[in-house]
This record gives structure tokens, sequence and C-alpha cells, in this order.
């Protein structure tokens, strides 16, 4: 088989790697890897590839930001180009693999869908059931069109079968970006980023913020930074800041409010390893950002989610993390539990084992495309 695998966006990146190690060590699949170019800076696309050793795209359709129609539109007409291209090579895909939430998977499934080409989603069946979220849309929109459906968590096959999907197409593997965590943590514990801002584990937090409905507004953002300026007074705060942020905190005259603070090391957008030596060591980590809920989880660090809701509820239920929305004043309440010693305890779930590509790998052989053709 001939799978088309697709990334566009930072968080893509951490799971299809080991997707690709695993595919790579089986002899019935080719796999060919193609970038959008959704994130193209350096910091948030070439960086991962590098550190975590995936090989050059084979196909890069740099399509770039724009409007969210504008983007996926782009997304869509190179994706079908690259389709098409394929079969005329004579060596067409017969199936292709998207991962994650982002503008680039949704865009992706629509055009395969359309030239049916059976697509196949990992980190399938999450719900925020908040469709002013962007994710959600591309979630629901690439779990309706998709033929197989590969789930991270048991809340994903609870709403997939609510959806009506057929149980043959559903599949708990569980975490791939788990799979990367575990394969990089010892490498990235070895880093010498605490050093060099001189920050000792345990005893700092971690922030990290991107989502619209946080930094759009500049009377939300405005509030987050009050609170955040406030923590940093009793633990030093590491801030790596997404571009889409930086532009905002300059546009509504915040960046300075964070940068003046001694206690606030402002970073630019930071790499795998780096990133992960810093949540890995934390005393806590304050988020807006579904994937570190989840590594948080895993790496059984305190996360304190400013959303909400979310649509990864076992971080929350068993994990690590807790939705505080954009409140100051539980904001500060649990940080003051954090600080105490007596904040929640979390534990890994079953599946975030390290071995879920393996299982997603699995199913693709095990399910030829024209077995689930017949359950419609
Ligand atoms: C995207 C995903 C989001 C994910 C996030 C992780 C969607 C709808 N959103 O959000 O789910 O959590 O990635 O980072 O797909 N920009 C750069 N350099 C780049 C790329 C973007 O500076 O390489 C700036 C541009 O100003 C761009 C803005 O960031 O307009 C937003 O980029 P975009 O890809 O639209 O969404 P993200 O906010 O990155």
């Amino acid at each position: 088989m001939h799978i088309a695998c697709i990334v566009g966006a930072r968080p893509n990146f951490m799971k299809v790697a080991p997707i690709m190690r695993a595919m790579e060590s089986d002899e019935s699949i080719q796999a060919t890897l193609i970038h959008t170019g959704q994130h193209y800076d350096a910091a948030l696309s070439d960086v991962f590839f590098k550190e975590l050793g995936i090989r050059k795209p084979d196909i890069s359709l740099g399509v770039g930001s724009g409007s969210h129609a504008n983007q996926t539109a782009s997304v869509m007409i190179a994706i079908e180009e690259a389709i098409l291209e394929a079969q005329q090579k004579g060596n067409p895909f017969t199936r292709m693999l998207v991962v994650g939430d982002v503008n680039s998977t949704m865009a992706a499934t629509i055009a395969a869908a359309k030239l049916f080409l059976p697509v196949a989603h990992v980190e399938a069946g999450l719900r925020s059931f908040d469709r002013t979220m962007p994710e959600e849309i591309n979630r629901l929109l690439t779990d309706s069109i998709a033929d197989l459906l590969l789930v991270s968590e048991p809340a994903g096959v609870e709403n997939l079968k609510n959806e009506g999907h057929p149980d043959e197409r559903v599949h708990l593997v569980g975490n791939v970006m788990i799979d990367t965590l575990m394969t990089q943590l010892d490498r990235a514990k070895a880093q010498a980023t605490l050093s060099e801002l001189n920050l000792t584990a345990s005893s700092y937090g971690v922030v990290t913020l991107h989502r619209p409905s946080n930094v759009d507004h500049p009377e939300v953002l405005s509030s987050l930074i009050d609170v955040l300026v406030d923590i940093a007074d009793s633990m030093p705060l590491a801030f790596p800041i997404h571009p889409r942020t930086a532009g905002r905190l300059k546009e509504f005259g915040l960046f300075e409010k964070l940068e003046s603070h001694a206690n606030i090391h402002c970073l630019g957008p930071l790499g795998y390893l780096d990133f992960l030596c810093l949540t890995s060591q934390a005393k806590v980590i304050v988020t807006d950002s579904g994937g570190l809920q989840e590594e948080s989880t895993a790496l059984k660090v305190p996360c304190l989610t400013m959303r909400d809701n979310t649509e990864r509820p076992i971080t929350c239920t068993m994990g690590s993390s807790t939705l505080i929305g954009n409140s100051a004043e539980k904001l500060k309440k649990h940080l003051q539990e954090v600080l105490d010693g007596s904040y929640k305890s979390g534990e890994c779930p079953k599946l975030w084992d390290g071995n879920a590509s393996k299982r997603i790998v699995k199913v693709l052989v095990e399910c030829e495309v024209s077995d689930l053709a017949t359950s419609e």
C-alpha cells in the first residue's frame, strides 16, 4: 500500500514522527511524506524534522498563512494536484493518513475524499463541543468523511459512536504524541536549557498561549498577562511565545509589561528538546494547548489549562490538568495548591505507553480499504 502522510503545522510533526518510523519498518507500506507548509518558520517546522529525525518531506506544498478559507482552499488545491500527479506517474496513493485537527488536516481530507482516496485520521473523535474553536470544525469535518478513525482516548470512541460511525471504522490505539515524548525524554532532560535560563528543576512554571480566544482580544489577553505578572512575583516563568501571540502582545502594547518582569523569561518558539527539557522538570504548566495538556499528563506535571472546555477530558479526569478558563482567581487558587503540595496527582492513561504508532500500522495493514468500503 502507498500511504500519503500529511503534515502542516507544529503539533503534527511529533505525531507523524513515530508513525513514519513504524511504517518504514513494514515492508508492505510505501510512505510519501507531504508537508503543506501551513507552518513555514524554521522554529515552527524545520527544527522538529531535525530533532525528531523525520526525513525531508517528499513533497512540499508551501501554502503558508492566510485566512481560514484561504489557507484551507490553498491546501485543498495543492493536495488535489499531488494526488493526481501520483496517479499520473503510475504510483497512486492507496490511502491518506492525517493527524490532529489543524486546517491542513481537514483540507487534505476533503481533497482526498473527493478523489475517492480513503483517509485514516489519527486523533479522531476528540470533541470540545465548542464550535467557536476552528479545530472543532476541523475535527468534525475530518471524522465525518475519513474511513478509518484512530482514537487516542476512550471519550473519542464514545463521541464517534454517538455520531453514528460504525464500530469497524473506530480503533482505540492510544496517543502517538506520547510515543515521541517517551522516545525523546532522556535526551531532552540532558539539554542545557534550564542552566541557560538560570532555572532549577521543580521550581518554575512554563507558560504557552496561542488560541485565538485567548490572544486575539485585547481585554482578554491583558487580563491573562496581569495574572502571569502576578504569579511571577512568587515563581519564575518561562514563556516561549508563538508568533501569533507575539504579534498580538506587541499590537496591544502588552509585550513590555511581560518583558520588564525580572522573573519572566520571554522566549521565541522552542524546539522539541528544549521545550520538553523545560516542561518535564517544571513545577507547573499554564497553557491553552491541547497537546501540552496530554504531555503534562504523561509527565505527571500539574497543568492549569486556560480554557473553558477540553476535547481531551482524560487529561482532567485521570491526568494532572485542571480547566481554569481565564479566571485569575482559579489560577491563583490552584497555583497555591501546587506550591503547598495539595494539588491533585494524576495517572497516565493505559494506551499512552509509547506503542501507539505500532498499533496504528497494525490497523492500517489489517484493515484493507475494501473491507471498509463494504461497511457503508
Ligand atoms: C495552528 C493550528 C492550531 C495549533 C497551532 C500550533 C489551525 C486552525 N490552527 O494555529 O490548532 O494548535 O497551529 O502552533 O490550524 N505564523 C508564523 N510563522 C509560521 C506560521 C504561522 O509567523 O510558520 C503566524 C502568521 O502570522 C499566521 C499565524 O501565525 O497568520 C497563524 O498561523 P496559522 O497556521 O493560521 O495558525 P496557528 O495559530 O499557528
